[in-house]
């Protein structure tokens, strides 16, 4: 669709940009926090990039008051960030830490104080490793009394003082990376667990919006979907079919749940006939009906691409680019549903993520029409080398181009009726890329420290930092 004329993003659109508390705090074990799955995973050798880890980070935990500053400095409107379950509850459950509700506490208050509105997420992958010891986290439901307690914590404490809350972070990312291909915690790779997991973290989901409703009820809340959405490799029927299940596969078994409480049809029957289907217990299907979000988090990066699969296909298992080398990824796909293709018309970044802003005003579209939620983009950026150059300088155009190629395409996805809440980038800060160490790097500021040596850890700002501010100012106007 070609518009004549753009509507204006709304006056309270939210500018905003994210991380995670695993990805820029550090401080590991201070202040009575207890080991997460991602504090142990990381140890094991030849899991991360070069073996890097979070235990320090770039060390937010202590240097937060200056990186709020920065986003006032920018005028930032929205700030998300997560918040580690065991900071608040060490061992997953049971006494409350003080010292980790104050810690958010103190954030929290910092934002307010410039106006920020804090985005909230719950459970940005570091699962307390008590919980992983005591029962297999994600694989028993004692999970959803835990996950439900701890969001319930949360709620009670910060209800009037934050408005927008994110239960999962990428569910469909944990799930995956955690019981297919074992290259997240914990290390599994058995697609019955992982669909099996899935279900209940589905559940702990619905669950915390349950609650959400009865302690917040002015409150807004959603889960951040990881959306590739999928495109047919040629218009040969049998190519749109395959991208048609790499749709329901990859992206509606989650969504349609979210958003209705059931699985979609054609995904749910491929999967019993191969005995992946989950375990439905009475009530877990009004429990799901009862959890519909108020809005639908997405975080976009790229598209999918995809060409038909026969049963007896063979090819290679998907190897991700973990290390920046052009070339390295290689496309994998289920035999008899789809094989994914490298899209021809994209180019790529350095870690052959394929660069399409239009795909995500398809994917809001997408949303929009399936499921009639207002949408707020959780998550959009662009994994970089960068360059530090004299005078503190870093001069990141690229990371400039894409973004804003990516806005034009969100106020073209406004003017097609998409219900927009706001935008959020990957990332603030430079951060630590879980499985990529700190080379990969998405912030607005520059941190000078890299794999291997902490150095100062200053903040430089990027030349895309005022790009940004210009753009907050403008509200859009000046791209
Ligand atoms: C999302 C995550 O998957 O993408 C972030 O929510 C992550 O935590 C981001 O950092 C970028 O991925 P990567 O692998 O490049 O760090």
């Amino acid at each position: 669709m070609h518009h004549a004329k753009l509507d204006h993003f709304p006056d309270d659109f939210l500018w905003g940009s994210a991380s995670a508390a695993y990805q820029i705090e550090g401080a590991w074990d201070e202040d009575g926090k207890g080991p997460s799955v991602w504090d142990h995973f990381t140890k094991i050798p030849g899991k991360t990039f070069k073996g890097t880890n979070g235990d320090i980070a770039v060390d937010h935990y202590h240097r937060f008051k200056e990186d709020v500053a920065l986003m006032a400095e920018m005028g930032l409107k929205a700030y998300r960030f997560s918040i580690a379950w065991s900071r608040i509850f060490p061992t997953g459950k049971g006494e409350v830490n003080e010292a980790g509700l104050a810690f958010y506490e103190q954030l929290i208050d910092e934002l307010l104080k410039h106006d920020i509105e804090p985005i909230v997420t719950l459970y940005h992958w570091d699962l307390p490793q008590a919980l992983q010891d005591a029962y297999g986290g994600w694989e028993s439901r004692q999970i959803i009394e835990d996950f439900d307690a701890y969001c319930v914590t949360l709620f009670k404490r910060f209800k009037n003082k934050v408005k927008y809350w994110v239960t999962l972070n990428e569910q469909n990312v944990f799930i995956s990376h955690g019981y297919e291909h074992a290259s997240h915690p914990p290390n599994v790779s058995d697609k019955k667990r992982m669909y099996e997991a899935n279900h209940i973290a589905n559940l702990a989901n619905a669950k915390a919006i349950q609650s959400f409703r009865q302690i917040v009820p002015e409150g807004k809340i959603g889960p951040s979907f990881a959306y590739g959405p999928a495109y047919a490799y040629t218009s040969n029927p049998a190519d749109v079919l395959a991208a048609e299940n790499a749709e329901d596969l990859n992206s509606n078994w989650w969504l349609d749940v979210y958003s209705w409480g059931v699985y979609p049809k054609a995904a749910w029957k491929y999967l019993e006939k191969q005995g992946l289907t989950p375990t439905i217990e009475p009530g877990d299907e009004a429990l799901l009906k009862a959890g519909k979000p108020d809005f639908m988090g997405v975080n976009y990066y790229q598209t999918g691409t995809f060409t038909n699969s026969p049963l007896d296909d063979t090819f290679s298992n998907t190897k991700a680019n973990h290390d920046g080398k052009k070339g390295n990824f290689v496309e994998g796909g289920i035999a008899g549903q789809f094989k994914r293709k490298r899209n021809e018309a994209l180019e790529t970044t350095n870690w052959d993520w394929e660069i399409d802003p239009i795909g995500l005003r398809i994917g809001l579209r997408r949303i929009t029409s399936r499921y009639q939620l207002p949408v707020l983009v959780t998550e959009n950026g662009l994994g970089e080398f960068d360059k530090l150059e004299a005078n503190d300088t870093v001069n990141d155009d690229y990371r400039i181009d894409f973004i804003r190629k990516h806005i034009e395409q969100l106020q073209a996805a406004i003017t097609d009726g998409v219900d927009l809440l706001g935008y959020c980038t990957w990332s603030f800060t430079d951060l630590l890329s879980w499985l990529n160490g700190y080379q990969k790097r998405y912030g607005f500021v520059y941190i000078n420290r890299d794999e291997l040596d902490e150095k100062d850890m200053r903040r430089i700002k990027k030349q895309s930092f005022h790009w940004y501010k210009k753009v907050i100012e403008t509200n859009g106007e000046q791209l």
